[in-house]
C-alpha cells in the first residue's frame, strides 16, 4: 500500500506510533497514563470451516494489539457477504467463531458494518489500551537483541494446500490450532519481562516483518534457519510448487534486502511465506532471553530463539538488512 505523506492528518503531539514506521497498530495518547491502540484487519476465507475462519480472523486482528504490548478493549466487525449465493446461517457461524475468540480475549464487540460483496470478507477493527511508557514497537530493537518467534511458520503454504485439497487432516488441524491461538500469552510474557521491541508475523512473512523491524530500529539481523519452528510437511509442499501468490511477491520484495546464503528456493519461500495470525517476533535484550522463554512457557507458549539483531551493516552489499545462515 502507498504510504501517505506527512500531513496534519498523520501528525499530532499525542500521536505516539503512526504510519511512519509500518508498525502493527497506531497509538494515540489520551493522557499521561493511557494511550489508545487501534488496528484493523480483514480477509477472504482461508479454511473451509466457517466458524474456524471467524476464529482465525479474530485472533489475527487482536494480534496487532498484543504485539504493541497492549490489552484489547473493544471491537467492530467488518463483513462483506454474497447474500444471494451464501446463506446468512453460514455468516452466523463466522460471526460466532469471531465472538468466541473475542470473549476469550476479554474484548467487547460494539457493532460493525456489512455490505453485499461478491466474495466473503470478514475482519475486525480492534481498540486496545496501553500505558504510554510501556508501548512495544517494531522500532525499539537494539544490536545484540535475541529474536524469539512464538508460532511455527508455513500457514500461507498450508492454506494454499487446503484450497488445492492437498492438505492432510492432521496438517489442517495443526495450522488451525495455531492460527486460532491468541498472542495474549506471548504479550503478557513480554510485558512481564519488559521487552521493548516486537511485531507479529502476518502477511509480509517472517522476513518482511523482520525487515520492517530492522529498518525502523536502524539495525541488521541474522536468522539461523535450522532454529526456525516450521509446520511439518510445509517445505515438501513448497518444493511441489504449492506456493501462495502473496508469498511469491513477498520473496521478490525481501530478496532486495536479504542474503540467503545457500538456502534453496523452498526455504526462501518459507522465510517469505505470508502468514495468517502468526506468532510474535520479539527482540529481547540478550541477558533476558532465558527469563522471557521461561515466562512464555508459563503462559503455555513455546518461544524459539531464531537469531539476533546486529549493528547496521552493509558488508553483504548495499541495502542488505537480513542475513540467513
Ligand atoms: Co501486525
Ligand atoms: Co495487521
Ligand atoms: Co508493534
Amino acid at each position: 500500500m502507498r504510504r501517505l505523506s506527512n500531513s496534519a492528518a498523520t501528525s499530532h503531539p499525542d500521536l505516539l506510533v503512526g504510519i511512519g514506521t509500518a508498525d502493527d497498530a497506531g497509538v494515540y495518547r489520551l493522557n499521561d497514563d493511557v494511550a489508545l491502540v487501534q488496528t484493523v484487519d480483514y480477509f477472504t476465507p482461508i479454511v473451509d470451516d466457517a466458524r474456524d475462519w471467524g476464529r482465525i480472523a479474530a485472533a489475527n486482528a487482536l494480534s496487532d494489539v498484543y504485539a504493541m504490548g497492549a490489552t484489547p478493549l473493544t471491537a467492530l466487525s467488518i463483513v462483506g457477504w454474497p447474500r444471494d449465493s451464501l446463506s446468512f446461517d453460514l455468516l452466523g457461524d463466522v460471526l460466532e467463531g469471531g465472538a468466541d475468540v473475542l470473549t476469550e480475549a476479554g474484548c467487547t464487540l460494539l457493532g460493525g458494518h456489512s455490505i453485499d460483496d461478491k466474495e466473503p470478507k470478514y475482519g475486525l477493527a480492534i481498540t486496545g489500551l496501553v500505558s504510554p511508557d510501556r508501548i512495544i514497537t517494531n522500532a525499539a530493537g537494539r544490536p545484540g537483541d535475541r529474536l524469539i518467534l512464538t508460532k511455527p511458520l508455513g500457514t500461507g503454504i498450508i492454506t494454499t494446500a487446503i484450497k488445492r485439497q492437498l492438505a492432510s487432516e492432521e496438517m489442517i488441524r495443526g495450522a488451525v490450532e495455531a492460527m486460532t491461538t491468541l498472542n495474549a500469552g506471548a504479550g503478557a510474557a513480554m510485558r512481564r519481562i519488559g521487552v521493548a521491541a516486537a511485531t507479529d508475523v502476518t502477511g509480509f512473512g517472517l522476513l518482511g516483518h523482520l525487515g520492517e523491524m530492522a529498518r525502523a530500529s536502524g539495525v541488521s539481523a541474522v536468522i539461523e534457519f535450522s532454529r526456525l519452528p516450521v509446520f511439518e510437511g510445509v517445505l515438501e509442499l513448497a518444493a511441489a510448487d504449492v506456493i501462495p501468490a502473496g508469498s511469491q511477491r513477498n520473496l521478490q520484495a525481501v530478496a532486495r534486502f536479504t542474503r540467503f546464503g545457500d538456502r534453496n528456493v523452498s526455504e526462501q519461500i518459507l522465510l517469505a511465506d505470508a502468514q495468517t495470525s502468526g506468532g510474535l517476533l520479539i527482540a529481547v535484550d540478550a541477558p533476558l532471553t532465558a527469563a522471557l522463554l521461561q515466562a512464555l512457557e508459563e503462559e503455555g507458549v513455546t518461544g524459539h530463539d531464531i537469531g539476533e539483531l546486529t549493528e547496521r551493516s552493509f558488508e553483504d552489499g548495499p541495502g542488505s538488512v537480513v542475513r540467513v545462515q
